[in-house]
């Protein structure tokens, strides 16, 4: 499966597609989340960081640009950190910070407005495009490498 499309009727829908992408990862893999403000990026990277194990609130690293979590993956203790870029002001900052280094094969980076991090941000494994559709939410999942594909070979997903 390179590609897997769902229609998200509501927050429940978003909240069960993050937790099949949690038991579905790999340590290492890169995510990049695409979708205007408001189409639910941030609550779909919070009910994955719930599901694989974090117990704690998942806010928007809006101002911090990136928040690390300590979870479960695969059965295998991993970082996930959560990127929102929306307010980075030059790829520079990224490369400042030391983000590039969290790109290591072993964290799980999850990328909100990864347009900001070009072209310093490295390339995903799985890309998700989110977009608003009446009440809902449209979803594209796309594999573009080998593990982002076992990664939706792996997804258990089924619209309720
Ligand atoms: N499938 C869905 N249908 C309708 N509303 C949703 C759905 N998924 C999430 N939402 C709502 O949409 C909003 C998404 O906000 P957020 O996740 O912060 O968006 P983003 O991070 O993309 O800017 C939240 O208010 C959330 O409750
Ligand atoms: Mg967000």
């Amino acid at each position: 499966m390179q590609s897997f499309k769902a229609y998200l009727p509501d927050e429940t829908a978003t909240a069960a597609l993050g937790a099949a992408l949690a038991r579905a990862l790999q340590p290492g893999l890169v995510i990049y989340l695409h979708g205007d403000l408001g189409a639910g990026k941030t609550a779909l990277t919070r009910a994955l960081i719930q599901a694989a194990g974090h117990t704690g609130t998942v806010k928007s690293p809006t101002y911090t640009l990136s928040e690390p979590y300590r979870v479960t993956v695969d059965g295998e203790p991993v970082n996930v950190i959560h990127y929102d870029l929306y307010r980075m002001s030059s790829p520079e900052e990224f490369l400042d910070a030391g983000f590039r280094e969290d790109f290591d094969g072993k964290n799980v980076c999850i990328v909100e407005w990864p347009e900001k991090g070009e072209p310093v941000l490295p390339p995903p494994d799985v890309r998700v495009l989110l977009e608003v559709r009446g009440h809902g939410r449209e979803v594209e999942l796309k594999a573009l490498s080998q593990p982002g594909l076992l990664c939706l070979n792996r997804l258990a997903y089924s619209p309720s």
